[in-house]
């Protein structure tokens, strides 16, 4: 019997490549960049089942290249906003994604950006590259102190409440802001509730932690940043278009808030001449809050699950739209 056809928009790692490759007739993407728009529509002709990245846009008419065989969409991401999931979920194609796994490894990355931001790490690792060092300085590179701070946190949910357990050893006030509230979690975490305005009028730290949609689409812009204190520091590893990019700029630049550490932007990658790269006051890393080993490796694995549980037939293990097997 014929091996059902997968195609890969990427190499992932072997943790999920290994599941797949013997039991699939695979075909993938070579690249280092993501597959163009003409060679997605064009590779997934004929597939049943499609393992997919952030990085790929999925939608009605990918789904209808690949033709009606098609009966299992799998990302190797928790985040699914680049595919069209009432698209599929009209074919009764089943999405899986890859939520937990993850979760420890964005929140400790959440973390690195907050304390870089704070303390100014990237400005004094370029400082001293320089040879700008000349002697210990009294006012030299003074950022801002984390312990006993406000963190607000801005979505509150796996990662959320991570980056909430980490705030614990640096003695911080947490509040967070979601749009369902969680009594349960404010006494275990020791959190409390805060409407949206009052969270950005109260934290020395923002961090996001919300899905993207079209509620979320520019959450942040220059409103938002007026009501935010002029000392405190945005951190995103979300998704970029949750912050406006412009009125950011325009807050860092007129010291409306302090700094910034993105992992994600809007558009992905950011070109090299944006005016957010020239200011010193602003973090970036390139979309590697998730990148531990382990985390991409579990990540892969459980995209490997998902896939061939839709090529079998089966409930997939992580399904957002699971509507589908109504
Ligand atoms: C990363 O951004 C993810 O959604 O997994």
């Amino acid at each position: 019997m014929a091996l059902p056809k997968v195609f890969l928009t990427r190499l992932i790692p072997e943790e999920g490549l290994t599941l797949v490759q013997p039991v699939v007739d695979l075909d993938i993407w070579p690249g280092e960049l993501p597959p163009s728009r003409e060679a997605l529509l064009e590779r997934v002709r004929g597939i049943d089942g499609l393992l997919c990245l952030l990085t790929d846009p999925i939608d009605a008419a990918v789904m209808d290249a690949a033709g009606e065989g098609l009966r299992v969409i799998s990302q190797m991401a928790v985040g699914f906003d680049n595919i069209d999931v009432t698209a599929a979920t009209a074919r009764r194609i089943p999405v899986g994604n890859t939520p937990g796994v993850l979760t420890e490894a964005t929140a400790d990355f959440t973390w690195a950006l907050l304390l870089a931001a704070a303390r100014r790490v990237v400005e004094a690792d370029a400082y001293t590259r320089a040879g700008r060092w000349k002697t210990w300085g009294p006012k030299l590179l003074l950022g801002a102190n984390v312990s006993g701070a406000t963190l607000g946190i801005v979505g509150f949910g796996r990662i959320g409440q991570a980056v909430a357990m980490r705030a614990r050893g640096f003695d911080m006030r947490l509040v967070y802001f979601d749009r369902q509230r969680k009594p349960d979690l404010e006494h275990a975490l020791d959190v409390e509730y805060a409407a949206f305005e009052a969270l950005l009028a109260e934290s020395d730290f923002v961090s996001i932690h919300t899905t993207y949609s079209e509620s979320t689409h520019h959450l942040f812009s220059d409103a938002e940043f007026d009501r935010m204190q002029p000392g405190a520091i945005l951190i995103n590893t979300a998704r970029g278009p949750i912050v406006d990019r412009e009125a950011l700029y325009r807050a860092l630049m007129t010291g409306k808030i302090a700094a910034a550490a993105l992992d994600v932007t809007e558009p992905e990658p950011i070109d090299p001449s944006d005016p957010l790269l020239a200011l010193d006051n602003l973090v970036i890393t390139p979309h590697i809050a998730s990148a531990s080993r382990s985390s991409r490796g579990r990540m892969a694995q459980m995209a490997a699950h998902n896939l061939l549980a839709g090529l079998r037939g089966m409930r997939l293990p992580n399904c957002v739209n699971s509507e589908v097997y109504g």
